[in-house]
């Protein structure tokens, strides 16, 4: 009594004190309930979406060799890059850009490609763009990859008529001037096309519009994008930035819901003031980077009330189009190719998001991760004929069994990471899903860089007879695969689930990601 007495007015007058109390030594404990007779929602596996600009070594370099390169390739497309992308089952492929996509006109990149006129990429670096990669080496791009498309089109610098051009150019199979270019230049059958973005970012790169001004501009564009035939446009609002509530819910008021399948939001992980170094981070920046990211649920969740508000019936998605870690870019190279190491801590990013992104299936049917090679938060570095496959790479790996699955609600109760007795942040972050084979899944994150937490996974509504697992972790949060180390950080089995009465007892260790299967 006395001590305990003692111990409150310390802890009033010491909050440090407090936070040390609290805090475990070595491991702690958490519960999670999930729950597996109440899914109503499939998570779409176009939330495991990708995005390739024309920006950097992402598209040359990362996928486009030429022909007559001596990487092996196959019409000039990486062969290795392809194989990696099919083996996560890449959904689709949102291109050309970002703010690329608002200056970019189509027509440039088709033809014979000596012929082709050459650009500037204002944007990104103000190198010279050949338009070697145009339509349909990205449409050949997904059709070896098995994706879908997700085209971006030209509001900012472009017109309703060069826009309306390009989905009869690649959609229509009858005969219009636009088809018969198509089969001029090697098509004679027109592509499958779903998806499909009105502008991005146009309260910036795009235009720097007013909402209400980009609303009136989405409605004449997406008018003239038509449907040919059997196929069918999902036609997406270039949504939000972060947390600029105010675009979303302008947009939602004044598009009508029949003329959008979707608005896209844009939210990076980063300080844009400074965004500091992506390797060689302090626990301090480390702490920081992952509570910015742990604030992706509150800004999409009021964005989502909002969507609600004229959309009660979630007809509208939500597409996150652009998401992931903005880091500085690595010493020596060019500052506008945005090109920025991978670490253990980018992995954690990834499975965070994408358990959020289950969380909210209701509603997020789509996401992409920027960007797919070479720059931001890549899950694959070139170089010349090498690749390496990031630590983010390997989470959309163990976590491609959502896809299409049940998300099964759950509810997670955990202690916290602290940051000098002081700061604090949920450790342990989850989703879980049911696939069509009834398997469930469940991922965990554990943040902390020092502390396993003993997770106890309390399955409601199933039982289970084997629980098989793989891991992702390394000795350090700042470690990385290289060209010269490629398998520093790669999945490897996990044995530390037990079947008990009490439950599934989870050893969940330091700085680890767990996908764990319940049969
Ligand atoms: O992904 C890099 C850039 O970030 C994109 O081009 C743009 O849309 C965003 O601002």
């Amino acid at each position: 009594m006395k001590y305990t007495l003692l111990f409150a007015l310390a802890a009033l007058f010491f909050p440090r004190f407090s936070a040390l109390l609290a805090q475990p030594e070595k491991s702690a404990e958490a519960k999670l309930i999930v729950s597996a007779d109440l899914g109503k929602y499939t998570i779409s596996r176009h939330i495991y979406g990708h995005f390739s600009e024309h920006l950097g070594h992402c598209i040359y370099g990362g996928y486009w060799v030429g022909e007559n390169s001596p990487i092996p390739n196959t019409r000039g497309i990486r062969n290795d890059v392809v194989g990696a992308l099919k083996e996560i089952q890449i959904p689709n492929l949102r291109w050309p850009g970002g703010c690329f996509a608002d200056e970019y006109h189509w027509q440039d990149g088709i033809g014979p490609r000596d012929q082709r006129p050459k650009m500037v990429n204002t944007h990104w670096g103000g190198v010279t763009e050949d338009n070697s990669f145009g339509t349909h080496e990205f449409m050949d791009l997904c059709e070896q990859l098995g994706t879908e498309p997700y085209i971006c089109g030209n509001v900012g610098s472009g017109s309703v008529e060069e826009m309306s051009k390009w989905v009869e150019y690649l959609t229509f199979d009858g005969i219009s001037p636009m088809a018969e270019l198509r089969r001029k230049n090697g098509r004679d059958k027109a592509w499958k096309m779903q998806f499909w973005a009105v502008g991005n970012e146009n309260w910036g790169c795009g235009g720097n519009m007013t909402p209400e001004f980009y609303a009136d501009q989405y409605k004449r564009y997406a008018t003239f994008c038509r449907n040919y035939q059997e196929n069918r446009l999902l036609k997406v609002a270039g949504g939000a930035n972060s947390n600029d509530y105010n675009w979303t819910e302008t947009l939602m008021k004044k598009i009508p819901i029949w003329q959008m399948w979707g608005i896209s939001l844009h939210y990076y992980t980063t300080d844009w003031e400074n965004k500091g170094p992506a390797t060689g981070f302090s626990e301090k920046q480390y702490f920081e980077t992952i509570e910015r990211c742990l604030n992706i649920p509150r800004v999409i969740d009021k964005h989502i009330t909002v969507m609600d508000k004229y959309d009660p019936e979630k007809k509208v998605a939500l597409v996150i189009d652009e998401w992931g870690t903005w880091f500085n870019v690595e010493p020596g190279t060019n500052p506008g190719f945005l090109f920025q190491q991978n670490t253990l801590r980018d992995a954690f990013v990834a499975g965070i998001h994408l358990n959020e992104f289950n969380k909210r299936c209701d509603r997020i049917k789509m996401a992409n991760i920027a960007q797919t090679i070479n720059v931001l938060q890549a899950l694959i570095f070139t170089q010349d004929d090498k690749m390496v496959l990031t630590p983010t790479y390997h989470v959309f790996n163990l976590y491609k069994v959502h896809h299409e699955a049940m998300l099964l609600p759950s509810d997670m109760t955990c202690g916290d990471y602290m940051l000098d007795g002081e700061k604090k942040l949920p450790v342990l972050n989850a989703s879980a899903s049911k696939d069509k084979n009834g398997l469930i899944h469940v991922s965990i994150v554990n943040i902390d860089p020092k502390i396993d937490v003993d997770l106890t996974i309390d399955l409601r509504g199933s039982t289970v007879k084997e629980v098989i697992g793989k891991i992702l972790t390394a000795p350090d949060i700042t470690m990385l695969n290289s060209f010269e180390n490629p398998k520093t950080i790669v999945p490897t089995d996990f044995d530390n689930a037990k079947i008990t009465k009490e439950g599934i007892k989870v050893k969940m260790p330091a700085k680890s990601i767990v996908v764990l299967e319940l049969k």
